[in-house]
């Protein structure tokens, strides 16, 4: 057994049993930030608190939610909505939170793509940070199945057809996934098993998983600068902090980040109260019926731009365009064949690559909204097959690259 002390105080009793002083140091107070990041670098951390908003405000919405299909839908737009007091806002902070949680997504992929933050080992945070967008992903859908109205319904309804394989006619795999012939109870009760448990610990774990992944390589920086972090950080604790280029995690980096995510919760709490009706699909207050097919189905704004790489094909091309979308993100690290490890604009071809493909997948979201007829429908097969090149030709783009 090891060797224990009497104690000085309570904090040194822990540190015997618990090695506390060295977690600190290792997650916080030694563990190095490069001095020149900018406030994209928040991103992270805007999306752990985000996170933390969907737990809290998910708790006390499950204190009166029922997750019956007679049930469901008045529980939510009733009880919640007007009878439970500050009901309304837990809702509304849900809402909000788990729409403006993709949008930071999305931002924080793009500004690792933008700066390279994919390379050089740092294939794992980006491999775990795509898993969490999966995870997000499912996480979002099955909550949007939770209010049983018309757009859970008949979403949940096309989402789940998807497994059919287009003319390979699996109807017994969706079958097996609703429980049913169509969403009923049992698809109600198993997504909501997903939503409030399974899901979230996944989530939870890959969090964790991401930071750990964060660990070693280091954090990039927006010059792309090779950083000796052992030398800048012993600059560091000998007192030289201005010459150093590094700092601590906390309190240095966190002070900055907690200024980012102050402005950011205005913002969110700006649209909590005043805008939250951009969250809430209007067609989603009617309560589902499985005899009335509402005119247009189309999903949340942040899988528009996948469904309509989709919809302009034929279900089966559709389907492995649309899986292709999917999965094609997670081998970034592995399809740019470049070295540098550089902002794009410093990059040659890939800054092209870099602004097409954020503009078309902008382009593609709002031709996802639109109703399919002409020109959204050629505009949008032409972004969708712009999409799929600019895939395919990224590993011939980065092999030319020169080193930087
Ligand atoms: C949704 C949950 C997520 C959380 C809570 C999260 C959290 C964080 C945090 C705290 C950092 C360090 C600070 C920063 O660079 O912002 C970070 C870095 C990073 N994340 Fe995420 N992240 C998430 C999702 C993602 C996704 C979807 C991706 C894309 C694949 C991703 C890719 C990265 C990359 C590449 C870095 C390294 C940035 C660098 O080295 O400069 N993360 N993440």
């Amino acid at each position: 057994m090891a060797n224990f002390t009497k104690a000085t105080g309570i904090k040194d009793w822990l540190d015997q049993r618990l090695a506390i002083d060295k977690v600190e140091k290792v997650m916080m107070s030694e563990y190095w930030i490069p001095k020149n990041i900018n406030f994209l670098w928040a991103m992270g951390m805007v999306l752990v608190i985000t996170f933390a908003l969907l737990v809290v405000s998910g708790i006390f919405l499950l204190m009166y939610y029922v997750p019956t299909v007679d049930e469901a839908f008045n529980s939510v737009n009733y009880t919640i909505m007007r009878e439970v007091d500050f009901g309304w806002l837990w809702r509304h902070v849900h809402g909000v939170a788990a729409s403006v949680v993709f949008l930071i997504i999305y931002i924080h992929m793009f500004t690792g793509i933008y700066y390279g933050s994919y390379k050089k080992g740092r294939e794992m945070i980006w491999i775990s940070g795509m898993l969490l967008f999966v995870a997000f992903s499912a996480e979002a859908f099955s909550g949007y199945m939770l209010p049983w109205g018309q757009m859970s319904y008949w979403a949940g309804m096309v989402i789940t057809n998807l497994f059919a394989g287009g003319s390979l006619h699996a109807d017994g795999l969706v079958e097996w996934i609703r429980g049913d012939y169509v969403p009923a109870q049992a698809f109600l009760g198993r997504f909501f098993m997903l939503h409030v448990l399974l899901i979230p610990l996944a989530i939870m774990g890959l969090i964790g998983l991401h930071f750990g992944a964060l660990r070693i390589p280091h954090v990039n920086n927006q010059e792309g600068e090779e950083i000796d972090f052992d030398k800048e950080a012993k600059k560091y604790l000998d007192g030289d902090k201005a010459g150093s280029k590094v700092m601590r995690f906390a309190n240095d980096f966190m002070s900055k980040d907690m200024m980012v995510v102050g402005v950011y919760l205005v913002f969110f709490f700006y649209l909590v109260f005043y805008n939250y009706g951009f969250a809430m699909d209007p067609v989603n207050f009617d309560p589902a019926d499985g005899l009335k097919t509402p005119a247009h189905i189309y999903p949340e704004w942040y899988f528009l731009w996948s469904y309509e790489i989709l919809r302009p094909f034929g279900i089966d091309l559709g389907l492995i365009l649309f899986a292709f979308a999917q999965v094609i993100f997670v081998l970034l690290p592995f399809l740019d064949r470049s070295p540098n490890a550089v902002p794009a604009n410093r990059r040659g071809l890939f800054a092209i690559w870099f602004w097409v493909m954020l503009v078309n997948m902008i382009v593609l979201t709002a031709m996802g909204k639109l109703p399919p007829e002409d020109p959204f429908s050629t505009i949008g097969f032409v972004s969708a097959v712009l999409f799929v090149a600019q895939w395919l030709a990224l590993p011939i783009i980065t092999s030319y690259e020169k080193k930087v």
